[in-house]
């Protein structure tokens, strides 16, 4: 598995680097195209914990969390080519090779490839805002995709979201409202690798903190 690029030569990733070449080609209906990704992590590590983070950037979450809990895949997902062999290449470079980083779009790859119940949680920190009206429809957290991600949630499993956007806050919150029915609404807890007043210690978090600006956050937990 490598991470296709755009141009260039590809980085070796290992076997961390899974591209869209990667990925069957979309069926019909998304309960044709589903498989088992846990076929991408090795036999002996399939029974334990799968958790998600969609919109890696750079990967720092996902090195430093996968640092602290080696018991845990991880499966990280980025839309932009060069961020996620970027991120691919570091977690190579760590050693971290229980991370699997994904260049796709994660609501397609969510919907129609992902199976049923595997996450414990699904981590998503600071997705770009589009605070253009005419963008929103761009916007990542729409009701859609939490009903998407509700089913891929296993029972009693967590959707955690920071922004530092009070308007896409706003607009997140009337989408979870939109899902009450099966998400609780609950505070954010901050991973056990947040810094010193850290929220979580992603790169933008860092960068806007620098620029002073306030976050929001949430956590989501599967009913039913
Ligand atoms: C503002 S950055 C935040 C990166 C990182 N989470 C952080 O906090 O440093 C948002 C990232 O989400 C990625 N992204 C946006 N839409 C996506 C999608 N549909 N699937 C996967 N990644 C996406 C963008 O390419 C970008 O790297």
């Amino acid at each position: 598995m490598s991470i296709k690029p755009a141009r260039g030569r590809a980085l070796d990733t290992g076997v961390i680097g899974i591209g869209p070449d990667d990925l069957p080609p979309i069926g019909d209906a998304p309960r044709d195209t589903r498989f088992d990704i846990r076929q991408w992590w090795p036999e002996d590590r399939r029974a334990l914990p799968f958790e998600l983070e969609i919109g890696s950037g750079k990967g720092t979450f996902l090195v430093q969390q996968a640092t602290d809990t080696p018991h845990i895949n991880y499966l990280g997902i980025e839309y932009a080519g060069q961020f996620a062999r970027y991120a691919a290449d570091r977690l190579r470079r760590h050693g971290l090779d229980h991370v699997r980083m994904l260049a796709y779009d994660a609501t397609v790859f969510v919907k129609w490839y992902c199976p049923d119940a595997l996450f414990r949680q699904v981590h998503i920190y600071f997705p770009d805002p589009w605070p253009k009206t005419r963008h929103h429809k761009r916007r990542l957290i729409q009701a859609p995709l939490l009903r998407e991600l509700h089913r891929v949630l296993v029972a009693d499993g967590f959707v955690r979201i920071v922004t530092d956007h009070d308007d896409y806050f706003a607009w997140i919150e009337d989408h979870v409202a939109q899902v009450a029915d099966v998400f609780e609404r609950l505070p954010f807890e901050r991973p056990t690798t947040a810094g010193d007043g850290e929220v979580v210690g992603t790169n933008f978090e860092r960068k806007y903190r620098r620029e002073g600006r306030p976050f929001n956050a949430l956590s989501l937990k599967k009913k039913g």
